[in-house]
């Protein structure tokens, strides 16, 4: 049993669907900060189950009822890319912290509108006791544990699921990049999905419970697999990409699609100078392979990545010409859905440092996947700044 801190973090959690069943009713439960406060999905069927497995102090079926319900301090948003913006939005209108899956959304306008908005409020709202017409926060909610003299909470803290973040591996290169490494010469981090990926998930995951009433975005977004398949995997692969090796400023993309697979080849500008390339590979003919490798002044860094599914931190190597050494750091708690929701609830109750996904991270990464799109479209490079629309 997880031994849970004085002080938690009251979360609800909107949709019972396959992604908050395998992976974030699991992580609230097992963090050491967070209480699974409420649940929310108008699927009666998935939501009644849920409930009663997960054993919430409320389940709604309505997302309004879960927000005006002054225990929920922040929500978990688990549904489909084409909502997260719009729910994200009411969330934060309703004075409630929000971890959205990832990507931040589908179009670069309805991102950067979300970011607009929220600046406007947090600058509108200076202090949680001031109400403001766009952004109002309820009353801290009653908390028997909550110690005295805690600082108060930080304005409204927006995180994106790009859980890669919390790999205490990619942690370890990201540190090592930062503080040892110098001037990037190169980057390249591929990502390839494996044929085999749903006997590998099945296996390792009870299945998830479906249901005929859950709300779904209009046609099927999953038809168009080029889109499906940027939004879903590409949208991680840039996010790393942006995380270990900086701002992304161009790109010149390539698409082959053959056999009912697909590689991207991406060559990247990024804005410190280094020589980037990605590679997307959907799916690949062997195994789930993803990972990195990045040369720099004074080192460089090896990266294998592992289905995150198994909970395993990748196999980091990051070389120092500083002691001619080889450095492999031993990740043993590698539960990144569990350890990114950690860490939001520590930024929200005790003000640390955000290091998941902010808003900003994510009108990057949109504008990343856009300019992908549009470099295949026009077969030439295309920078991030130009591009507008969706993927
Ligand atoms: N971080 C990762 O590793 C990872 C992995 C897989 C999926 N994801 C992300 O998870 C998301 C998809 O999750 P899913 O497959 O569980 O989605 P889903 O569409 O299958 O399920 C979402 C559930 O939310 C409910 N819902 C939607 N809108 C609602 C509303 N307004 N009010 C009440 N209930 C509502 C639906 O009824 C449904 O049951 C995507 O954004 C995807 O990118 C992330």
């Amino acid at each position: 049993m997880t031994k849970k801190d004085a002080r938690l973090l009251h979360l609800g959690i909107l949709g019972c669907g396959p992604i908050s069943q395998i992976a974030h009713f699991d992580a609230a439960k097992k963090a050491r900060n967070v209480e699974l406060t409420a649940i929310c999905d108008l699927a009666d069927d998935l939501r009644e189950r849920m409930a009663v497995l997960h054993q919430p102090r409320a389940a709604y079926r309505d997302y309004e009822a879960m927000l005006a319900d002054g225990r929920v301090e922040a929500v978990l948003i688990g549904v489909a890319d084409q909502f997260h913006v719009p729910l994200a939005l009411q969330a934060l209108q309703a004075g409630k912290h929000v971890l959205v899956e990832k990507p931040l959304g589908v179009t670069i306008e309805e991102c950067e509108a979300l970011r607009d908005a929220l600046e406007k409020g947090r600058s509108g709202s200076p202090s949680p006791s001031v109400r403001s017409p766009g952004f109002s926060r309820p009353e801290p909610p009653t908390n028997p544990t909550t110690s005295e003299g805690e600082r108060p909470p930080p304005p409204l803290v927006l995180q994106i699921g790009n859980n890669r973040r919390f790999d205490p591996g990619i942690a370890f290169a990201r540190k090592f990049v930062q503080e040892e490494m110098g001037e990037l010469l190169s980057f390249k981090a591929w990502y390839w999905d494996s044929l085999y990926r749903y006997t590998m998930t099945d296996n390792l995951q009870a299945i998830p419970l479906i249901s005929e009433a859950a709300r779904k975005p209009a046609g099927n977004p999953k038809a168009d697999r080029r889109r499906y398949f940027m939004l879903t995997h590409a949208s991680h692969l840039v996010d790393t990409a942006r995380w270990l090796g900086g701002e992304l400023l161009s790109v010149r993309a390539r698409l082959r699609n053959r056999f009912e697979a697909y590689c991207w080849f991406v060559e990247v500008e990024f804005a410190q100078g280094a020589l980037g390339h990605l590679d997307l590979t959907i799916p690949a003919r062997g195994d789930f392979e993803e990972g990195f490798q990045i040369q720099g002044e004074h080192g460089s860094v090896k990266g294998q990545v592992f289905l995150p599914w198994y909970h395993k931190s990748s196999v980091v190597e990051c070389f120092s010409t500083k002691d001619r050494q080889y450095r492999r750091p031993l990740g043993e708690d590698a539960h990144t859905y569990k350890l990114q929701l950690e860490q939001f609830a520590d930024r929200i109750l005790h003000g640390d440092r955000q290091h998941g996904a902010n808003l900003d991270d994510g009108v990057a990464a949109i504008r990343a996947l856009v300019a992908i799109a549009r470099s295949i479209e026009r077969g030439e490079r295309v920078t991030l700044a130009e591009v507008t629309g969706g993927v």
